[in-house]
């Protein structure tokens, strides 16, 4: 069992939004969120090229869930009244499917509600993609995408498997393990495949050209 976070694990700059998410959210969530802002500092340690600030990463982690166990009509009232065209990355038949909707939501849910209105573009676009597959993603989306699925309050089989890929710096094998393992469990949850995983993933096969026995949940 982890030891739980608490706020004493971060810079006092980030306590009013720990603070917020801590009333926000249930426990569990809560705790997954700190662990996800952990993940993107280690990540951006690995992954410096983003041109980026830390504070940017650790806060998307922070604040990427804000809205997770909002309504759907709360989350489709937070995109519609400030940014509908968010909807337009994510199919019709999808509208109405939390899964792909609290991301879009909390991206302008920070901006308008929270006052987070001056951060860098690649900041709303990773809290908005974190659940999905986008084209042309931002690498701090990218690192939002894993790290929802590798922070240290999440187990489930094949979890330190994916963590170490990661934070090896193999992102693109990171990325293409967790894709395959989504297509392969999101059903399980009720909750349909969006259709960027399976061509996202296709395109991670080409350039990487696994080899077998990688997509194995077993950590050798
Ligand atoms: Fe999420
Ligand atoms: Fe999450």
């Amino acid at each position: 069992m982890n030891q739980e976070l608490t706020a004493r694990d971060f810079p006092t700059v980030y306590k009013p939004y720990i603070d917020f998410i801590e009333l926000m959210l249930t426990p569990a969530r809560f705790q997954h969120c700190l662990g996800v802002a952990q993940c993107m500092a280690k990540a951006h340690h690995i992954y410096p090229q983003s041109g980026t600030a830390v504070q940017d990463w650790i806060l998307a982690g922070l604040l990427h869930d804000v809205l997770k166990e909002a309504s759907l009509s709360t989350m489709l009232w937070w995109i519609n009244r400030h940014k509908a065209s968010l909807l337009d990355d994510i199919p019709a038949h999808l509208h109405g499917c939390p899964t792909y909707l609290h991301g879009p939501a909390a991206s302008v849910y920070v901006r308008h509600a929270l006052g987070l209105a001056d951060r860098d573009r690649d900041f709303y676009a990773a809290i908005a993609e974190h659940a999905g597959e986008y084209p042309n993603m931002c690498l701090m989306a990218r690192c939002l995408h894993v790290s929802d699925m590798c922070c240290p309050t999440t187990r489930y089989q094949g979890y330190g498997k994916l963590a170490r890929i990661f934070f090896q710096g193999r992102l693109d094998e990171a990325e293409m393990l967790l894709d395959a393992w989504i297509i392969e469990s999101i059903g399980n949850f009720g909750v349909p495949v969006h259709p960027h995983h399976p061509e996202r993933l296709a395109e991670l096969k080409r350039k990487i050209k696994p080899a077998p026995g990688f997509f194995s949940r077993t950590d050798p």
